[in-house]
């Protein structure tokens, strides 16, 4: 049963530390399970959550704790958008970042799909930057629920 489908939102923020990744994932779990999103929608979202956070940590913030990760997850009757901001270094070529198996962190084991996983995950995505001045992705995903699987 959902509980709601009414318009809510909430949003948080915490320090850029990885043991912090699985925190927001489970934080947004928590607050979309209203929704009664089936398995497969809530591992895709937790997912792309993890995703984009870990971005903001190692790429935005190059691992510096001091960094500030900012998750907004707003629900409007059955869709979901969540924004993803960190106030970090931002991207010189956003195209580029994009692109499938582009990683600026070969180094690090990186595997560059973390773009190509959040835009084939979700309904919507788009990435604003600015070099010097952070990065934002906002994505939508509308959740069909458990319950119109079954009706
Ligand atoms: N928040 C961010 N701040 C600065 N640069 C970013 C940010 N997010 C992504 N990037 C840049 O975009 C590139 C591509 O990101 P993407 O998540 O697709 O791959 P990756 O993080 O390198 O590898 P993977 O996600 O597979 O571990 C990164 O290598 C980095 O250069
Ligand atoms: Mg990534």
């Amino acid at each position: 049963m959902r509980e709601s489908t009414g318009n809510n939102f909430m949003s948080l923020q915490f320090a850029a530390k990885s043991e912090n990744e699985a925190f927001a994932r489970v934080a947004v779990a928590a607050f979309i399970s209203r929704l009664d999103p089936t398995m497969d929608e809530l591992s895709d979202l937790k997912t792309v959550v993890s995703e984009a956070v870990t971005n903001s940590i190692i790429h935005g913030y190059d691992s510096d704790p001091s960094g500030v990760v900012t998750i907004k997850v707003g629900i409007e009757m059955d869709v979901v958008t969540l924004v993803i901001e960190d106030a970090g270094r931002g991207i010189e070529d956003l195209e580029l970042a994009k692109q499938p198996l582009y990683t600026s962190k070969p180094e690090l084991e990186r595997s560059g799909m973390g773009f190509t996983i959040m835009e084939n995950f979700m309904d919507e995505f788009e990435a604003l930057s600015e070099p010097g001045g952070g990065t934002s992705v906002r994505m939508k995903k509308r959740i069909e629920s458990k319950k119109a699987l079954y009706n």
